[in-house]
């Protein structure tokens, strides 16, 4: 037995030392231990009653595909929400800590917003789900998600090709009322545009945030919309449309010359140029 004994108190003795050096916990420690009493379906204000305000913040990564027939675009974006969550906040965290456990994801509470006109979403999950968790000093928490999106886009083409649309991004509490959640567009350049962004006929001209609550008879919803004015570039056009178009109409002036005579030829002429631009516009 005296063997087995020596044997474990060496084991432990490094253990011991350790504990009297280093009392003070790891970052992760702590939020374990914050953790263990945390509701995570009581919002963050739940103790005063009122709303919890997050910041919302959104990095397009890419913007296009906008297409008339199913009157849609496609988006990649970064969706940032920022807020404040006293219960995550600790003397000892002083940098900030960056997860994306999927289990500390899903322990924490987080605002539910969803988005009231997209017809489809994703997650990205290439290498790894593309989730970030900052717990800052003071329980400042910022919650980054990067999404697919399929946003519906009522295009009014009425002027093609000559229009301007307004598309827009509507992010909005699906569980929460206003008592509960209000949501904020970041105070300064809240929706951000990756710098080398272009689309193929369309120029993107201002990008306005602003507000949409939507009242229902079930309660009020907090709600943020970002409108995108965009404007066709008439260069594609001009070079795919206008300029051949102009081209086949003065080639059928040829028939002027013609004989008066010669029938057959300016027929010809003429219902080759209805032709082609029959084919052209179709
Ligand atoms: C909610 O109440 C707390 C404590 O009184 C206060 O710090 C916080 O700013 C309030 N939030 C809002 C949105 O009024
Ligand atoms: C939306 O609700 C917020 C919070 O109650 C309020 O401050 C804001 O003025 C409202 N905006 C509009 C356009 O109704
Ligand atoms: C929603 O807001 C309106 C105007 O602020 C108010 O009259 C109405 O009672 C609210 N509805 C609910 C369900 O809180």
């Amino acid at each position: 037995m005296k063997p087995h004994s020596a044997w474990h108190a060496l084991l432990i003795l490094p253990t011991l030392l350790g504990m009297g050096k280093a009392n003070k916990m790891t970052d992760l420690q702590i939020l374990d231990t914050l953790l263990t009493q945390y509701d995570r379906r009581a919002t963050p204000s739940n103790q005063w009653n009122n709303a919890t305000v997050v910041d919302c913040e959104l990095y397009i990564r890419s913007f296009g595909s906008i297409n008339p027939s199913s009157m849609d675009y496609h988006v990649d974006l970064y969706l940032r929400q920022t807020w404040v969550d006293q219960r995550l906040n600790h003397a000892d965290i002083d940098q900030p800590l960056d997860l994306n456990d999927p289990n500390l994801v899903k322990a924490i509470w987080k605002p539910e917003v969803y988005f009231p006109n997209a017809k489809h979403a994703e997650f990205q999950f290439v290498t790894v789900p593309n989730v970030l968790v900052r717990i800052n000093p003071h329980g400042e928490i910022l919650y980054m998600l990067r999404l697919k999106l399929l946003f519906s886009c009522m295009l009014e083409l009425s002027k093609f090709p000559l229009d301007a649309q307004i598309c827009t991004m509507e992010v909005a509490s699906f569980s929460k009322t206003m008592k509960e959640l209000e949501l904020r567009w970041k105070s300064e350049d809240p929706i951000k545009m990756y710098r080398d962004l272009r689309m193929p006929q369309y120029e993107i001209n201002a990008i306005r945030p602003s507000i949409c609550n939507e009242s229902f008879y079930i309660g009020n919803y907090s709600c943020l919309v970002a409108e995108f004015s965009l404007q066709r570039s008439i260069g594609f056009y001009l070079v795919q449309v206008y300029l051949p178009t102009i081209l086949i109409v003065v080639i059928s002036w040829v028939s002027f010359w013609m004989d008066v005579d010669s029938v057959p030829g300016r027929t010809t002429l003429g219902v080759t140029t209805l032709l082609t631009v029959s084919t052209k516009s179709s």
